[in-house]
């Protein structure tokens, strides 16, 4: 499967959202981070303005959401447009019955991993999810550096994913630039997020493309 390629909104410019999601029209999905100040120690944007960025996004909205209380939250991202709700494991009491009510609701459903949670109680559950997050920087923060120790992670998620023959996607977020794409690919994911390397370029329709030509390679 071809790499796809998910700018994070978090580095984009909050005054200037319509025109910072146009500029992302060749990616495949729009990643915007929710962040609700308790879950990780900073806040970002709610539902109003993730009903809007669905509404003018130029691509599909990946919704992750860095909140408490993800059994009663999620739900309401997934009726508010977003195409693919994660939350994290961490956060949900019940994370079985949230991702069938997710799916229920019409989206793909992803779990989240902080970078020193196990993956291994997930791999029997790759049924009922359609996509593992493999965090590869605390959650919290863009333009922090990737974390090499979480390479390990994302191989053994692949090599359970194959065996399986799920089709489980494998999306990392955390870090994602020139420099490391590749090792993570190679590592086993199919899904990259990229806020800062993606935003602080000069031409963002070429980073997307060249991000995408090396994950592919
Ligand atoms: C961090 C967010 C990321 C963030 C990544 O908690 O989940 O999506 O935007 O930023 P970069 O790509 O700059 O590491
Ligand atoms: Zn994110």
């Amino acid at each position: 499967m071809p790499a796809l390629i998910n700018p994070s909104i978090l580095s984009a410019d909050f005054a200037n959202l319509e025109r910072d999601l146009a500029a992302i029209a060749t990616a495949d999905y729009a990643h915007v981070d929710v962040m609700d100040n308790h879950f990780v120690p900073n806040l970002t944007l709610g539902l109003p303005v993730v009903r809007r960025i669905a509404e003018v996004s130029p691509v599909p909205v990946d919704v992750h959401l860095m909140i408490e209380d993800a059994d009663r939250w999620a739900p309401v991202y997934a009726e508010a447009g977003a195409a693919s709700v994660t939350f994290h494991t961490e956060a949900a009491k019940a994370p079985v019955r949230l991702a069938r009510e997710l799916r229920r609701l019409g989206v793909r459903v992803g779990v989240a991993l902080k970078p020193a949670s196990p993956v291994e109680p997930y791999l029997d559950l790759l049924e009922e999810i359609d996509m593992i997050l493999v965090m590869t920087v605390e959650p919290g923060f863009g333009g922090q550096s990737f974390i090499e120790g979480t390479l390990p992670k994302i191989r053994r998620a692949r090599a359970a994913i194959d065996a399986a023959g799920t089709g489980t996607w494998i999306q990392v977020d955390g870090g994602v630039a020139r420099p490391t794409i590749r090792r993570i690919a190679e590592a086993g994911a199919n899904v990259f997020v990229a806020g800062s390397a993606v935003y602080g370029a000069p031409d963002v329709p070429a980073e997307i493309a060249a991000l995408r030509a090396l994950a592919d390679d």
